[in-house]
């Protein structure tokens, strides 16, 4: 099996294939609605053809850019939040080692800044670049985000004072808006290189812009096979009109499971490298469907660690929530339990087993518990994680995303509701005008 799979027969017990197929023609809808730009949110659709329409003399130029940054830099320090750090993030914590900040990987480590105003974050962060050679990628499509506005200016500053002004202007990179925005200015300015974020392509569509291949490439992964993955789900997302389209199906069953009640959807995984899938996962869906009083609730479990914490709630609590389940079909590496004569743990039942059989058995035993416990379960099975697959989960979550909020009957392509704190926040401060 070398592509994403969907397999909807553990929901079968809570809506019944009559009821999923019964959607189809919504989903079909939605997805022309997509494809043809007629309705709400169509200035944002830019995503859409994204992996066809990417200028390779833009991605030549970002792949020297970075050659000559990682020359030079031991980190690089990726300001942004939301969109425009979760994509890269999720990627990057699904391909490299767990303990990439301890063994030194070749490629430059990234930290991230912009998305957090804790006072003890930037405090140990400058600690760390007062040691470390860096260099600073900073992104805001709007260049105005406060956040990231905040984080930048100090990162800078420490750059100066560390390398003085001109080095450091050779060791940032802005990624934003092509003509507006203050990071357009200071960019233009200053003379940083700059990448433009498309005006058609939302925050937490963006990963496929220089958003996420800027800091994905300099983490030192592969974007052209990751290209490579989402244009090979935008052709199995665009040119297939049944259930077979892994992205309609997905779509149909979590509106399905919806309009029957369930409120919570939690994106599962056995894998701890996923867990910025899911962040990233959250924000897509959260601020795509959430809102008009409607949407799944986005929430996730990294199993089996958080079985020890939430499990008695999601076999026992509430009855609220489905489950869609990622599998990763091939570890990449292996790792022996070894034979302990004496078995003082009693676990020698195990040792004819690979951990993978044993975390697979885990799964199982999850999904059959869940379940019976009343939570339906989606699973998605993919064969193993690399870039082409990582580029494939992209493309498939971001597309059955517009098809499911088109469904659901929203705009899947604005978020009102994240200026509500800012206006508050903004009073608090005594910022003019608020
Ligand atoms: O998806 C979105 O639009 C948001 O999450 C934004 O990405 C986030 O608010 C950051 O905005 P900006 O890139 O303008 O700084």
């Amino acid at each position: 099996m070398d592509a994403l799979n969907i397999n909807i027969e553990h929901a079968l017990a809570y809506v019944s294939r009559a009821e999923v197929d019964a959607l189809l023609p919504e989903v079909v809808t939605a997805k022309r609605h997509l494809l043809a730009g007629d309705a709400a949110g169509s200035d944002f659709l830019g995503w859409v053809d994204l992996p066809e329409s990417i200028d390779p003399e833009m991605l030549n130029r970002l792949k020297a850019d970075v050659a000559r940054l990682a020359d030079k830099s031991r980190l690089m320090v990726v300001v942004g939040i939301g969109g425009s750090y979760l994509g890269a993030r999720m990627v990057i914590e699904a391909l490299q080692s767990e303990f990439a900040s301890m063994v030194r990987p070749s490629a430059p480590y990234i930290v991230y800044a912009g998305h957090t105003l804790s006072e003890d974050y930037y405090a140990q962060l400058l600690q760390l670049l007062d040691r470390e050679d860096y260099s600073v990628c900073v992104i805001s499509k709007s260049g105005t985000t406060t956040e990231p506005a905040v984080a930048f200016r100090i990162v800078k500053a420490h750059l100066e004072h560390k390398y003085g002004i001109a080095e450091a202007a050779s060791r940032i990179v802005a990624i934003t808006d092509a003509n507006r925005g203050a990071l357009h200015d200071i960019a233009a300015n200053e003379g940083y290189p700059a990448y433009v974020i498309p005006d058609n392509v939302g925050g937490r569509f963006s990963v496929l812009t220089p958003v996420g291949l800027l800091p994905i490439a300099m983490a030192g992964f592969d974007i052209d096979r990751m290209l490579q993955g989402a244009r090979d789900m935008r052709r199995r997302c665009l040119d297939c009109d049944t259930l077979d389209n892994p992205a309609l199906m997905y779509a149909a069953v979590r509106n399905a499971l919806y309009r029957k009640g369930v409120k919570v959807e939690m994106l599962v995984s056995c894998q701890p490298n996923l867990r910025y899938l899911a962040e990233w996962w959250k924000q897509l869906y959260g601020e795509s469907e959430g809102k008009e009083g409607r949407g799944l609730l986005p929430h996730s479990l990294t199993i089996t660690t958080d079985l020890h914490s939430m499990g008695q709630y999601v076999q026992q609590g509430e009855r609220l929530m489905m489950e869609t389940f990622i599998r990763v079909a091939k570890p990449c590496a292996t790792v022996p339990v070894p034979v302990d004569e004496r078995n003082l743990d009693g676990i020698n039942y195990l040792t004819c087993k690979t951990l993978t059989q044993i975390n697979d058995c885990a799964a199982d035993g999850t999904v059959a518990a869940h379940v019976e416990g009343g939570v339906p379960v989606l699973q998605i099975t993919v064969p193993k994680v690399d870039e082409y697959v990582v580029g494939q989960l992209i493309y498939f979550f971001e597309f059955a995303c517009g098809v499911s909020g088109y469904t659901l009957g929203v705009n899947p392509f604005d978020q009102p509701g994240v200026e509500f704190y800012k206006k508050n926040m903004f009073h608090l401060l005594g910022k003019p005008g608020f």
